[in-house]
C-alpha cells in the first residue's frame, strides 16, 4: 500500500525556525532571544479594554473585514504617519497577523505557474505561502555585510512570468531599512514590468534616527500595485494576539477578503474591539525610542564582547558576527550558546540556507532590561 502522504505539498520546508529555537530554549532554561516577541508586559490599558470587551459580550463572528473601528484606527495611522489616506471600508483588511496577511494576498493574487520573487535573507512564511499557492519562488540573494538590494539582479530576474515581488523593510533579519532610492528603484520596476508589490512593514513604527520608514505607498507608481501588510502584535506588543492587517487598493482588497472569508471568517472578535479602544498616537509614536534604548543597552552590554556588529537602523533584531569566536556554522553555534552557555539566538541560515556559514546569529533585543543584561552578561564573557 502506498503511504497515505506520498507527495508532501511543501517537501523541502521543514519546521519552523522560530519554535525550533523557542523550544530548545525552553528545554535548556536560556535566556531567549530568539523569536521576536517582547518579554514585558503591553499598555494596561489594552488588557482593561480586552477585558471590557469579553464581558461585554463582545464575543461573536465579526465582519470578515474586521472591525470597522480598528480599520479606521489604521486609516488614521497611516494618515498620521505619512500623510497618506485610505478607505477603511474598501482599502483595509484585518487578519489574524501580519503572517495571515502574506498568505492571503498571496494565495489570492498569484495564479499557479506565476513566478514570485523575493530577496533572501527572507522572513520563513513567503516562500511556503508562494508554493501552496501553486507559484514559482525566485530567490533573489542580499549579501553580507551591507544586505543592500541590488536592483539590477532584481530587475535581470523579471521574466514574463513574473508577477509579484516580496519585499520587506524594516528588515528581519539584518535591519535594514529602505532608502528612497530603493523604493524609486522597486517603483520603477514594478511600473515597468507591471508587477504587484507585497510590502511586509510588520516594523514600520519602529525605526530608529536619523532613518526614516519609507513606505512603498510613498511612491504613486506604487499605490495601485502593492499590498502593504502591518502587524499590530507587534505594534502594540501582544505577538500572540495574532492580529495584523493588509491595505491596497480596493480591487486588490477585494480579492484578499474572497480568500480570508473562506479562511478564518474574521479575526478574533474581542481582541480587535481592545485593540480600536486603544491604538491611537500614544500606542505607537513612542515605539522607535522605546526600542532605541533597547537596541542600545543591548550592543553597550556587548562592547567589550568578542561579538562584532553594526547597529540595527529598526526593527526588533541585532545581527551578531561570531568569526572572531567559532569556526562552527550557525545552527551548531546557536546550540552550543543555548546548551552551554544559556542564550538562545537565531541562525541566520533560518532565513536562507546559503547562509549556515555566515558566522551570523540574530538576537531580538524587544525584552526588558534585565532580560537583556542577563543576555549580555553571558554573552560578553565567551
Ligand atoms: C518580517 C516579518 N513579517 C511578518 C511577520 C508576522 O507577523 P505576525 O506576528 O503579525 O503574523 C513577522 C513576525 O515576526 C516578521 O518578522
Amino acid at each position: 500500500m502506498s503511504p497515505i502522504v506520498s507527495d508532501s505539498r511543501l517537501p523541502h520546508i521543514k519546521g519552523s525556525i522560530f519554535a525550533t529555537m523557542t523550544r530548545a530554549a525552553k528545554k535548556y532554561g536560556a535566556v531567549n532571544l530568539s523569536q521576536g516577541f517582547p518579554d514585558f508586559a503591553p499598555d494596561q490599558r489594552l488588557l482593561d479594554a480586552l477585558s471590557e470587551a469579553v464581558q461585554g459580550n463582545h464575543n461573536q463572528y465579526g465582519l470578515p473585514e474586521g472591525s470597522e473601528t480598528l480599520r479606521q484606527s489604521i486609516a488614521h495611522m497611516f494618515q498620521n504617519l505619512y500623510g497618506l489616506g485610505f478607505s477603511a471600508e474598501t482599502q483595509i483588511t484585518i487578519t489574524a497577523g501580519a503572517m495571515q496577511a502574506i498568505s492571503a494576498a498571496i494565495s489570492s493574487l498569484v495564479h499557479a505557474g506565476e513566478e514570485v520573487i523575493f530577496l533572501s535573507p527572507a522572513f520563513e512564511s513567503y516562500e511556503p505561502a508562494i508554493l501552496l499557492a501553486g507559484g514559482v519562488p525566485v530567490c533573489v540573494e542580499l549579501r553580507a555585510p551591507t544586505f543592500d538590494i541590488d536592483w539590477d539582479e532584481v530587475e535581470e530576474s523579471v521574466t514574463r512570468h513574473t508577477r509579484m515581488i516580496v519585499v520587506n523593510s524594516p528588515h528581519n533579519p539584518t535591519g535594514r531599512c529602505w532608502t528612497a532610492v530603493d523604493v524609486d528603484r522597486l517603483a520603477r520596476i514594478a511600473d515597468q514590468y507591471n508587477l504587484l508589490v507585497l510590502s511586509d512593514e510588520v516594523y514600520h513604527n519602529i525605526v530608529f534616527a536619523p532613518q526614516q520608514h519609507i513606505t512603498a505607498f510613498s511612491d504613486t507608481r506604487l499605490r495601485g500595485r502593492t499590498i502593504v501588510v502591518g502587524s499590530l502584535g507587534k505594534t502594540m506588543h501582544v505577538t500572540g494576539w495574532r492580529i495584523g492587517y493588509a491595505i491596497g487598493a480596493p480591487a486588490l482588497t477585494n480579492e484578499i477578503r474572497k480568500v480570508l472569508q473562506f479562511n478564518t471568517y474574521a479575526a478574533p472578535t474581542p481582541l480587535q474591539q481592545a485593540m480600536a479602544a486603544v491604538l491611537d498616537d500614544a500606542a505607537y509614536c513612542d515605539l522607535p525610542q522605546l526600542f532605541v534604548q533597547k537596541r542600545n543597552r543591548f550592543l553597550d552590554g556587548l562592547g567589550s564582547s568578542r561579538f562584532s556588529f553594526m547597529p540595527t537602523g529598526g526593527g526588533y533584531f541585532q545581527m551578531l558576527d561570531y568569526s572572531a569566536i567559532s569556526e562552527l556554522p550557525d545552527t551548531e553555534f546557536a546550540n552550543h550558546l543555548i546548551e552551554c552557555h544559556g542564550v538562545a539566538g537565531l541562525p541566520m541560515s533560518g532565513f536562507g540556507s546559503q547562509y549556515a556559514t555566515s558566522k551570523l546569529l540574530r538576537f531580538c533585543f524587544a525584552k526588558k532590561e534585565e532580560t537583556l543584561d542577563t543576555a549580555t552578561d553571558i554573552l560578553r564573557a565567551i
